[in-house]
């Protein structure tokens, strides 16, 4: 939540978004159309997660939020659900020695206890081993639902409520943004989908109440540099109110 005006007045102003977003969809059509099995296009996606990742670094965003795997992709086929699960251990294997060499902290939000014990045991090692990594924030979404994120949140100051140690008249908005997850990081400022759905599909939906919403039709496997530069550009040249008028933003800005 935005309540601090110095935290409006730099969100309003800065032409680099601190949080970026991203739904990677489309990883399933861009397969299909060059007539290969959906893993394949899940397979050229990590490309694109690594070519987002180097951008990120190098234009100083700080943090970037990937949704990988959503609560609802379990009802996917038997057979994806297996392949997905095998290439997201497989990336956290392969990828997370570079990410630490690369400064990256390395973050897994969502429901993890529903992952096997490998792949639960890889998360903590990575997290562990780039804990204290200052470059960026990569948030990986696995398992992850907004309405979960929020229902943990809620549950969480439930139970203090349950144990008198909290009142539900002192319930705010802000004590529920505190409890849910990455409440330690700044809200998206930007938040992506390639692929050319234009919905939000249970992703942040706390956390997206005053973020910029960009769409675009490249699926996942085709966002390249280029097309990442353009959402970046795309949201440079937008001016974010917060509730504010047009005219206040302007005069905080040339304050
Ligand atoms: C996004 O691509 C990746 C995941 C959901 C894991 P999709 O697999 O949804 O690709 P499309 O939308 O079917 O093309
Ligand atoms: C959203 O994509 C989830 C991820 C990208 C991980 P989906 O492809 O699952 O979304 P829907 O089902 O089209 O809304
Ligand atoms: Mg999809």
């Amino acid at each position: 939540m935005q309540d601090d005006p110095s935290d409006i007045i730099f969100s309003a102003t800065s032409n680099i978004p601190k949080h970026v977003a991203i739904i990677m969809d489309g990883n399933g059509r861009w397969a299909q159309k060059r007539g290969l099995p959906r893993v394949a296009g899940h397979k050229a996606g990590v490309e694109t997660v690594r070519s987002v990742i180097q951008t990120c670094v190098e234009k100083g965003i700080e943090v970037v939020t990937l949704f990988a795997f959503s609560s609802e992709n379990w009802r996917r086929p038997e057979k994806e659900v297996t392949l997905l699960m095998s290439l997201f251990l497989m990336a956290l294997q392969r990828e997370v020695k570079k990410l630490h060499k690369n400064e990256v902290q390395l973050r897994i939000v969502g429901d993890v206890s529903a992952f096997d014990n490998k792949i639960q045991e890889q998360i903590k090692k990575a997290e562990a081993l780039t804990e204290d990594n200052k470059s960026l924030v990569l948030n990986i979404a696995a398992n992850y639902g907004g309405q979960w994120d929020i229902t943990q949140s809620v549950k969480t100051l439930a139970e203090k409520v349950e144990s008198g140690v909290l009142k539900a008249d002192d319930i705010t908005s802000d004590l529920i943004s505190q409890n849910l997850c990455m409440s330690d990081l700044p809200e998206p400022d930007l938040f992506i989908r390639t692929g050319g759905e234009q919905r939000v599909s249970n992703f942040l939906i706390w956390q997206l109440a005053y973020s910029e919403l960009y769409f675009t039709d490249t699926l996942w496997p085709d966002f390249d540099r280029q097309a990442f530069e353009e959402a970046l550009s795309s949201f440079a040249g937008r001016q974010r109110r917060f509730g504010h008028t047009g005219e206040q933003i302007e005069k905080m800005k040339n304050a």
